[in-house]
């Protein structure tokens, strides 16, 4: 097993990336044997498909560093590293750019969505964004790739450029890439806004009372779940009744994540009791399951010196296990390098 997943550095972890993706990079970096190995980065590269302040991304860097170490990824055990420190991800980008279609990119959701109607307007890189996707899990000959809903479409299309590219210039006895398999948690895999419950949680939404950030302390923490949006009627007792019901489903569905307890067992508790009397217990929960995570994040987030080394660790590793297959791939593509 090869398992290979990204975050972009912008802002803070919130409760979205945690239960829709890094919880699981930790439990299946639990899982790996001698013949396995996770390989997570920091999305760096990514992040600059927008517009950003050089020194903002310098910080958010280092700070979702601590935030992944804080969450249990431990860098002894897993390569922990940022892409600009591994410039494979760039080439090997440009490589599969010959093979990647602008009909493929033209129908992602995600570029449909931050483009808006201004698509003239937008950086190229935020078009050719999900090719350096492809090209990150594709460099490490990815197996498996834990991800929250939202990068399901992204996925696909890694997938896509792998069949056609081993098609094109592979053999069969010799593709040169993996097919990588999405891993997509079968409960909390699309976290909500609290303010909205039909726009999911997300590091650009202006208003931070929309997330719950994984820095936030206990008390912001129980006040935001105090004000999450929320309707006048009490939970149900059965998951059909929240159906219409988008805020008060993704409550239930966070509570269920920490509680290890699917939606229907959390309704059976609660069923007909009220928001003033299921709130004070979402946001006990969420304080409990945090707080130590906090902690830890707390006490890494400023120091430099072990942050910075993590990742040049991270990196040397990440550069080593890329190599094979990017020459590979220049190989194949009939590009000549001694
Ligand atoms: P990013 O930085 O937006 O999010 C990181 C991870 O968190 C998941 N996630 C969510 N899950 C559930 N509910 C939510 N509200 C929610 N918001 C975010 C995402 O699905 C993701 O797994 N393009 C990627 C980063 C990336 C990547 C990769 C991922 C770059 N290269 C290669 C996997 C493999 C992104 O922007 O994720």
């Amino acid at each position: 097993m090869r398992v290979v997943s990204g975050i972009q550095p912008t802002g803070n972890l919130h409760l979205g990336n945690y239960l829709g993706a890094i919880r699981n990079w930790a439990a299946m970096q639990d899982e790996m044997d001698d013949q396995s190995e996770c390989l997570f980065f920091l999305a760096d590269l990514h992040a600059i498909s927008q517009p950003h302040d050089p020194a903002a991304l310098r910080a958010a860097t280092l700070e979702m560093t601590a935030a992944l170490v804080a969450c249990g990824i431990d860098p002894d055990r897993s390569v922990l590293f940022n892409q600009a420190q591994v410039p494979q991800h760039a080439e090997l980008q440009w490589l599969l750019s010959g093979t990647a279609r602008m009909g493929w990119l033209n129908r992602m959701t995600q570029w449909k969505d931050k483009a808006g109607k201004n698509r003239e307007g937008q950086s190229v890189a935020l078009f050719t964004y999900p090719v350096l996707q492809a090209a990150d899990v594709l460099l490490y000959q990815a197996t498996h790739v834990p991800v929250g809903e939202d990068q399901k479409q992204h996925l696909e299309l890694a997938r896509d450029i792998a069949q056609k590219f081993n098609n094109d210039f592979g053999t069969e006895e010799a593709p040169i890439f993996t097919l990588p398999e999405p891993i997509i948690p079968a409960e909390a895999a699309r976290i909500m806004s609290l303010r909205d419950g039909s726009a999911k949680m997300s590091k650009s939404d202006p208003s931070d009372m929309s997330r719950i950030n994984l820095s936030d302390d206990a008390d912001t923490m129980a006040q935001k779940v105090k004000k999450a949006k929320t309707d006048p009627e009490p939970l149900p007792s059965e998951e059909a009744g929240l159906a219409e019901r988008p805020e008060a489903r993704n409550l239930v569905g966070i509570y269920g994540a920490f509680a290890g307890q699917s939606s229907a067992d959390v309704l059976r508790d609660f069923g007909g009791q009220g928001f003033g009397a299921f709130k004070p217990a979402l946001a006990e929960l969420l304080v409990t399951k945090l707080s130590p995570i906090r902690d830890r994040f707390v006490a890494l987030k400023d120091d430099r010196e072990a942050l910075d080394a993590i990742l040049a660790r991270g990196a040397a590793k990440a550069r080593e296990r890329g190599a094979p297959t990017l020459t590979a791939a220049y190989k194949a593509l009939g590009l000549v390098r001694h």
